[in-house]
């Protein structure tokens, strides 16, 4: 299933360990540790002395355990690369090559004010660990421009970060198998077809390493104005990617901008949650008043008329 050549024998004490960090018992330990060696269903199954239902039965247990969804024998090659991945994570003393793909992430070099916002997206990021964080609000109130001031910022506390935007409205599947490209580091030979699996796929990396997903102009794939936040007919997978990202377990976060309210966002979101929205209101006055001094505008009263005309929405100043 996967390219992976390096595949150095997992050391038992490593196998148990990466094991129970999943839940996974003794006995479907005992199992899964000899498929692993080789063994089929029937050898382990004489050598524990139990029926070839009850291994088939634990090793189904391990996959679950491990997210790992489908059929066939491709499930114990995926295992076996989940294993190898965290076992070289853990016992690494290089540090792991981090990749970064901005995208079309715009420059972000001329920036005023949003201190606030900073600083609590990086308590939600950084502090409080958040799987899923929606920065909202109206067209050219600077969600896009904050995000990657951001990031940018942030960059170092993640091994990867990739900036997408949906501007373009691609596909759950092309999207997907996007962002499992980059972060597999084109390694991945197999993407799934089925939606779930492939959701599990991303979610297995996004455990592996801590990574930074940020995801620009998602009202391109919501209805208009539909005040449910539901999505365009053909888009209502990414429902499900969010809902999965916001609740499995694992060490990274989904940023996302968009000027409509999602419906999972809503549902989910809380301060007990590592899931959270921020609505974007406009710059502070003083903020807003430099953007027009850029501009070479003079006359505070015209500034003032200006600002309270835009309510500090820097694309209307500009
Ligand atoms: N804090 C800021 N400092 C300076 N300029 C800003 C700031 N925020 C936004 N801008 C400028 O305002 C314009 C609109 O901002 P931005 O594109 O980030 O808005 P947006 O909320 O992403 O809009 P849309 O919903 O249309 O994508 C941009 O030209 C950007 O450079
Ligand atoms: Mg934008």
């Amino acid at each position: 299933m996967s390219l992976i050549t390096v595949n150095p024998q997992i050391p038992q004490a490593d196998l148990e360990a990466l094991a129970t960090e999943r839940g996974v018992s003794k006995a479907e330990l005992e199992a899964v540790s000899l498929a692993l060696d080789g063994l089929s269903s029937k050898e382990i199954s004489q050598k524990l002395g139990i029926s070839a239902i009850a291994v088939r039965k634990r090793l189904g247990e391990v996959y679950q355990k491990f997210e790992i969804s489908g059929s066939g024998p491709g499930k114990l090659a995926e295992l076996r690369r989940i294993l190898t991945s965290g076992y070289l994570t853990a016992n690494s003393t290089i540090a792991l090559p981090r990749r970064k793909d901005w995208g079309e992430a715009p420059d972000v070099s001329v920036f005023y004010g949003r201190t606030e916002e900073l600083a609590t997206l990086e308590q939600w990021l950084i502090k409080d660990k958040c799987r899923l964080v929606a920065l909202l609000g109206m067209p050219g109130i600077g969600k896009t421009t904050l995000s990657v001031k951001l990031a940018k910022q942030v960059q170092d506390e993640f091994d990867h970060l990739i900036w997408r935007s949906l501007s373009n409205a691609p596909s759950l599947q092309d999207f997907l198998a996007d962002l499992i490209q980059f972060l597999s580091n084109q390694q991945e030979a197999t993407i799934p077809k089925d939606v779930n699996e492939v959701i599990s796929q991303l979610v297995n990396y996004l455990r592996e390493h801590r990574c930074l997903l940020i995801l620009d102009d998602v009202e391109v794939i919501l209805r208009d104005g539909d005040r449910f936040g539901r999505y365009q007919q053909g888009y209502e997978g990414y429902g499900l990617l969010l809902r999965r990202v916001g609740e499995a377990e694992h060490k990274s976060c989904l940023l996302l901008n968009s000027q409509e309210k999602l419906r999972e966002i809503t549902l989910l979101e809380s301060p007990k949650q590592p899931i959270r929205a921020l609505p974007l209101a406009g710059l502070k006055p003083e903020d807003a008043r430099k953007i027009l001094q850029e501009k070479g505008l003079t006359g505070e009263r015209q500034w003032q008329d200006l600002i309270d005309y835009s309510q500090g929405n820097p694309l209307a100043l500009k």
